[in-house]
This record gives structure tokens, C-alpha cells and sequence, in this order.
């Protein structure tokens, strides 16, 4: 089917429960309970990465912490999600997918693997598998898993990141796919948002714009490094943890690294070996979007400003097409 002449998936669901159609991505070591609640208590979809809990006793209190925030937050908030770590390198899937099904949160996303063993457990409970892609074979492979969404990381992305155009990437999974597509890498405001639905996409994936966030647990070092910088100061590299990913520039040389001449670790393990732990401690990796951000300032104000950017994109998009 071709994008111009089906019509995908309507605004029910997950895009009619946000206020914008934004999913503060998951970042490791970044994304805690504070940033999750305060995204879906601003009618967004909140994340995390279960690696971001050094034990499951952790990640049980987290995700006990979420769900309660979020349902104080009242009718309006959005729903949340968790980022589950699928790669054979993860030791621990196993207890966490115990925990999903014990803590039911409404949205489950996978990364660095396929989404199958989970799908029995969240779909068990009624809730929404979201598989993260890096490319449209990875894409068609997942939407074969039965999976509700696919978030398309595209170039520009923060942390591991993609390499196809986002407008390439949502054309050409449109082809084959009509549930909920996410779509991210650089795009930072509402105008970008506007822009990425307006392609075919439902939902927009936004990590490095929460980088700054007064929730992020990002240090205040790391913070600072993201909004004295823009996109020329990133290296993408896969240097670091044997998988591409965009890394500030500075943050390397600072760690003794020539960002041109990076070599690949020996083993592709992720987020799971403490080595590479702390590579992402003192490595700091941020998206293009970076360029836009100007200071530390709370979620809400972040997602008010998104909103007013996303408003008056839509009215500027009306007045050209609908003359
Ligand atoms: C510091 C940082 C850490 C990240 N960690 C993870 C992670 O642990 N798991 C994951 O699936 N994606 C991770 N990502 C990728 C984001 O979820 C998302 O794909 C990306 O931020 C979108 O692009 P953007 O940064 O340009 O908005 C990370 C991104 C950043 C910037």
C-alpha cells in the first residue's frame, strides 16, 4: 500500500491520550521517576531504561514510584513506558519482563533486539509493544512480531543512533505498516513535530531536548556541555560501545579520546557490562537537536513551549495548503 492512497492509522490510542504527540525517549542514566512523572503529568509519554536501576529491588520501587506519580497526576496525564534492553547480552530481561507483568506499564519498548520475548507479557496485560528501529529491515522484521508501534530512530539521534533520513525512514515503513509510528533523531520543537506528522508519522520520540531537564538526572556538567554546544560538535561513532551512537565532541577529549581516531570495543555489550556503564558516565552523548537548547528549565515548561511551537506550526501549515 502506498502512502498516497491509504489513509494509516487515525489519532486513537496512544496520539489521542497526549497532550502533543511527544514520547520523552528513554536515556540511560539520564531518565529516573522524576523525569517520567513530570513527562506524563505534562500530557506526555514518559520512559525509562530498566538498565538505569542497578537491581530489580530498584527497578520494582521505580516503577511502584511511576505508577503512582503518574496516577496522582490525574485523568490527563499521559501514559508511561518502559524501555526494556531485548539483546541476548542482557542477563536480567528475564526478572524485568517479572516486573512489567507485575507493575503493567501501559507501554513497553523494546531496544537493541527484537521485540518478541515479550509480547506474550505485555500484550497478556493489555499493553502497548513499541519496537525501536534502526532501519527498514529491522522495521518490517518487528511489524512481523505483531508489535502496536515502531519508533524509527533516524539520523540525528542521541545516544545509539540511526542513519536514514526521517522522512525516508517514515515513507518507506508507511509502505508496509499502519500502526503507531514514532519517529526520532533531532527533532527537538513543536515545529519539528508538526513536520513529522505531517510525513506520516503519529508520534514524535525526543530524548537530547530532556537532556536539560531540572528532572533529568544528567549531571550539571553534562548539562551545561549540551546547551554551550550544537550540532557540530558531535562525533557519531561506534567507538564506544561497539554500536553507532552521537557523542559530544568535548566529552571525549575531555576522557583522553581522539573523537577522529576512535577504535570499536572487542564485544558488543551495551548498557550491561559495568565497563560500559561507565563509558556513558563520563562519555556524554546528546542528538542535533541539541543546537536549541539554551538552558535547564522543568519538563512543563519544556512541553508548554513545544505546544506553542506545535500550535502555531499546524496554523502555519493550514494557511499554505488550504487556500
Ligand atoms: C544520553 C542518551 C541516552 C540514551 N539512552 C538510551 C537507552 O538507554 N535506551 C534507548 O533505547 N535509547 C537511548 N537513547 C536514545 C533515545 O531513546 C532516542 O532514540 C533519541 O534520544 C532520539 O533522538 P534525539 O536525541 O535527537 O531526540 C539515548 C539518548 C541519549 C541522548
Amino acid at each position: 500500500m502506498s502512502m498516497s492512497t491509504a489513509p494509516h492509522s487515525t489519532p486513537v490510542g496512544l496520539p489521542a491520550r497526549v497532550r502533543i504527540p511527544v514520547v520523552a525517549a528513554p536515556m540511560f542514566l539520564v531518565s529516573g521517576p522524576e523525569l517520567v512523572i513530570a513527562a506524563s503529568a505534562a500530557g506526555i509519554v514518559g520512559s525509562f531504561p530498566t538498565p538505569n536501576c542497578r537491581t530489580t529491588a530498584e527497578l520494582d520501587r521505580w516503577m511502584g514510584t511511576i505508577s503512582d506519580g503518574v496516577a496522582a497526576a490525574g485523568p490527563d496525564a499521559a501514559p508511561w513506558a518502559v524501555n526494556l534492553v531485548t539483546h541476548r547480552s542482557n542477563q536480567r530481561l528475564e526478572e524485568d519482563l517479572r516486573l512489567v507483568a507485575e507493575h503493567r506499564p501501559p507501554v513497553v519498548i523494546t531496544a537493541l533486539g527484537s521485540p518478541e520475548p515479550v509480547m506474550e507479557t505485555v500484550k497478556g496485560y493489555g499493553g502497548l509493544v513499541l519496537a525501536d528501529v534502526v532501519s527498514v529491515r529491522l522495521a518490517r522484521k518487528a511489524a512481523g512480531f505483531g508489535v502496536d508501534g515502531l519508533a524509527c530512530i533516524s539520523a540525528g539521534a542521541g545516544g545509539h543512533t540511526g542513519h536514514l533520513s526521517p522522512f525516508a525512514f517514515v515513507s518507506a515503513v508507511r509502505q508496509f505498516f499502519d500502526g503507531l509510528l514514532v519517529i526520532g533523531g533531532g527533532i527537538a520543537d513543536g515545529w519539528g513535530v508538526a513536520g513529522a506528522v505531517a510525513a506520516g508519522a503519529d508520534l514524535v520520540y525526543m530524548g537530547t531536548r530532556f537532556l536539560t531537564a531540572t528532572e533529568s538526572m544528567a549531571s550539571p556538567d553534562y548539562k551545561q556541555m549540551v546547551v554551550e554546544h550544537g550540532p557540530d560538535d558531535l562525533v557519531v561513532s561506534s567507538g564506544i560501545t561497539g554500536t553507532s551512537a552521537s557523542w559530544l565532541r568535548p566529552s571525549l577529549i575531555a576522557n583522553g579520546l581522539d573523537p577522529d581516531a576512535l577504535t570499536a570495543p572487542a564485544g558488543r555489550d551495551y548498557n550491561a557490562g559495568a565497563d560500559v556503564q561507565g563509558r556513558w558516565k563520563n562519555i556524554w552523548a546528546a542528538g542535533q537537536g541539541l543546537g536549541l537548547i539554551d538552558g535547564v528549565t522543568p519538563v512543563k515548561s519544556i512541553v508548554d513551549d513545544l505546544a506553542a511551537e506545535y500550535a502555531a506550526a499546524t496554523r502555519r501549515f493550514a494557511g499554505r495548503t488550504l487556500r
